[in-house]
């Protein structure tokens, strides 16, 4: 579907390395963990177990978080939409959608991607169940996105997810994919946005380390990696300029301890990674 080489395509490698931490932790099938995920989790070891002890959080310690986070307030929206459709955009090698697929056989579960990542998850959930849907391939930067959201059924809420994405994209890329959203989920009764980011460290002690960890990502991903947001309220200013109608913020200090996503706290909790929620819905607009 997609036409020549995506200018994001260098970003693909990390998704190998996600699904293998995930893997590593437990929380996925060997089917996702990639040899050359393996490769990448060797090398960063040294450095996430230094962080782990003196940052007091390291890369691979964010990453069960956001999932965790994303996958509790799925199973919510589930219960609460039952005919909830879902699009996990640059899907990588996430297990959630085959997760979610045998938990609820009857949910409209769709994952995208770049194409050559769309092909090798295309592949590995068919060895896992025959009938998997296949991972639609797209750049959602480009014309092609619009079509994506035609595929879905109109009379039920679409909720798009994506994790381990938004701090690849400069703020300008960022706001065209969040208006995006918003504006293709306008065929919906309902839509949802639910997706992870990293807030700028501030409230860290090594705040510049992460910093220069993060130019190492954006160099060998030749992306903009950047921190956009500082204050919770940013990003929900943000949401609202996108067009979404409501929007939350959940921090994992707050959310672990709490176990309720009620807790939007309007500071900076001095976590590693956020999640967000943002909304609209068709009647009220
Ligand atoms: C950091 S990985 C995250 C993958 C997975 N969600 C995870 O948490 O491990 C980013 C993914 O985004 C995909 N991607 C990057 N730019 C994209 C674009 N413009 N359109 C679609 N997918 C894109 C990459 O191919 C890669 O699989």
């Amino acid at each position: 579907m997609t036409e020549g080489l995506s200018q994001h395509r260098h970003i693909s490698f990390t998704a190998h390395y996600t699904g293998y931490i995930w893997y590593q932790m437990g929380i996925s099938n060997p089917i996702f963990a990639t040899a050359k995920g393996k490769f990448l989790a060797k090398l960063a070891h040294p450095l996430e177990s230094w962080a782990e002890r003196y940052v007091g959080g390291s890369m691979r310690s964010t990453l069960k978080q956001r999932h965790c986070m994303i996958d509790e307030h799925l199973y919510q929206l589930l219960a609460q939409y039952p005919k909830l459709q879902v699009l996990e955009i640059a899907c990588g090698l996430s297990p959630r959608g085959w997760h979610f697929r045998q938990k609820f056989p009857d949910l409209v579960y769709r994952e995208l991607d770049l194409p050559d990542m769309a092909q090798l998850k295309t592949q590995a959930l068919q060895q896992l169940d025959p009938n998997s849907p296949q991972v639609l391939s797209a750049d959602i930067f480009s014309h092609e996105f619009a079509q994506i959201f035609q595929q879905f059924d109109a009379q039920y809420p679409l909720l798009v997810i994506s994790e381990g994405l938004i701090n690849y994209f400069d703020k300008a890329l960022l706001a065209q994919l969040f208006q995006a959203i918003s504006h293709h989920g306008q065929r919906f009764p309902e839509i949802h946005y639910l997706s992870d980011l990293y807030p700028e460290p501030v409230k860290n002690k090594l705040a510049h380390i992460i910093w220069s960890s993060s130019k190492l990502l954006k160099f060998m991903s030749r992306s903009a990696f950047s921190f956009h947001f500082t204050h919770p309220q940013e990003v929900r200013q943000f949401l609202t300029d996108a067009g979404f109608q409501t929007s939350n913020i959940v921090q994992p200090k707050y959310y672990f301890q709490a176990q309720t996503n009620e807790t939007s706290a309007e500071e900076h909790s001095g976590d590693l990674v956020w999640m967000l929620h943002a909304s609209s819905r068709q009647s009220s607009r």
